[in-house]
């Protein structure tokens, strides 16, 4: 049966962080860098690591803490990550939908830092045309897997960590508009080595890339609706780096305190850096209900894309 796509939202968060905490200090005894320069450049401080957690033991915990808080049945999983466990099949959510028994869809996205967005309009797809009534969405990574500790402006970067959230039908029209996008170009500039395996990037072409998705992604989801920018209450970023969000902010005057930000303790967790940031604005009483939210991604693609919701 169709259904509205408009009358979609978010209905839960979850996530789940590895327990080890590696600090800008700890990289400094094993690479050359230091916490002034990885603080004044990034704004990270520290980021998880996992020790014994796979790719897929970081979404399940996610999705059970999101089910702790939230009880609900899954008719189909879409999961977004560059690190799954296995390279080609079976996916995460396969893995997902095995343990938790759900027997609807069960399918991956690579879209790089740009998935759990990419993910959310999948997920919002299957609701609209009726193949399921519940979604869940889980962005998840271990990216200290493919992290090349003697490249000192990769190995700093990147966190694990993985959140959850679950898509439902809505009353009310709550999802306002979606924009996703591809850049066509700069394929090569984020990739995971296929012979290596090893992460690699060119900083400097992401970080002008990103600037400029980000705010073309906010002018869209705005002009569709004929909304400013004060019309906003947050705006949730991925995570990549803090410098990227100032500049992007003052270039574009908006105001920097509209970005939630938390790079500062688990740097860039890739797909799981959107939901990852939700979850603890959720649970910090941050985001309450009408709150027009902005969540945009940009990264490996080169992709880029946002949605504009109300927040249930
Ligand atoms: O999530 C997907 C999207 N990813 C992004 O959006 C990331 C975008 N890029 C960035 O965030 C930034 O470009 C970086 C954080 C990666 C790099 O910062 P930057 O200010 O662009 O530095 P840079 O690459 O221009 O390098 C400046 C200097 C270089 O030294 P020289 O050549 O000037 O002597 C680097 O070798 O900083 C050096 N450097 C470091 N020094 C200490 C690079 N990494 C480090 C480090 N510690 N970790």
């Amino acid at each position: 049966m169709y259904h509205d796509p408009s009358h979609t939202c978010i209905a839960a968060v979850g996530s789940f962080v590895p327990s080890r905490v590696v600090t800008n200090d700890e990289l400094a005894a094993i690479v050359d860098t230091s916490d002034q320069w990885i603080v004044s450049h990034t704004g990270i401080r520290e980021r998880r690591w996992a020790d014994e957690e796979t790719t897929f033991d970081l979404a399940y915990k996610a999705t059970v803490d999101l089910l702790g808080r939230y009880q609900t049945t899954i008719d189909a999983i879409v999961c977004a990550t560059a690190t799954a466990d296995y390279p080609g099949f079976p996916s995460t959510a396969s893995l997902l939908s095995e343990k938790l028994g759900v027997t609807g869809a069960a399918v991956d996205v690579s879209a790089g830092c740009t998935g759990f967005i990419y993910a959310l309009e999948i997920g919002r797809g299957m609701i609209a045309t009726g193949t399921a009534r519940t979604v869940l969405i889980v962005g998840s990574e271990r990216l200290s897997s493919v992290l090349d500790m003697r490249d000192r402006s990769t190995c700093v970067l990147f966190g694990d960590g993985a959140a959850a959230v679950v898509l439902t039908a809505s009353d009310q029209p709550l999802w306002l508009g979606t924009y996703i996008r591809s850049e066509a170009s700069g394929s090569k500039s984020l990739t995971i080595d296929p012979v290596t395996k090893i992460l690699t990037m060119e900083g400097r072409a992401v970080y002008t890339f990103a600037v400029r998705a980000i705010a073309e992604t906010i002018d869209a989801l705005l002009e569709e609706h004929k909304l400013g920018i004060d019309d906003i209450d947050w705006i949730v970023p991925h995570q990549a780096n803090q410098r990227i969000i100032a500049s992007c902010a003052k270039r574009y005057g908006i105001d920097e305190s509209k970005f939630f930000l938390n790079i500062d303790r688990y740097a860039n967790t890739s797909a799981a850096s959107i939901p990852l940031a939700l979850a603890e604005m959720e649970q910090s009483a941050l985001l309450t209900s009408g709150q027009r939210v902005i969540l945009v991604g940009f990264g490996a693609g080169l992709t880029y894309g946002g949605v504009l919701l109300l927040w249930k």
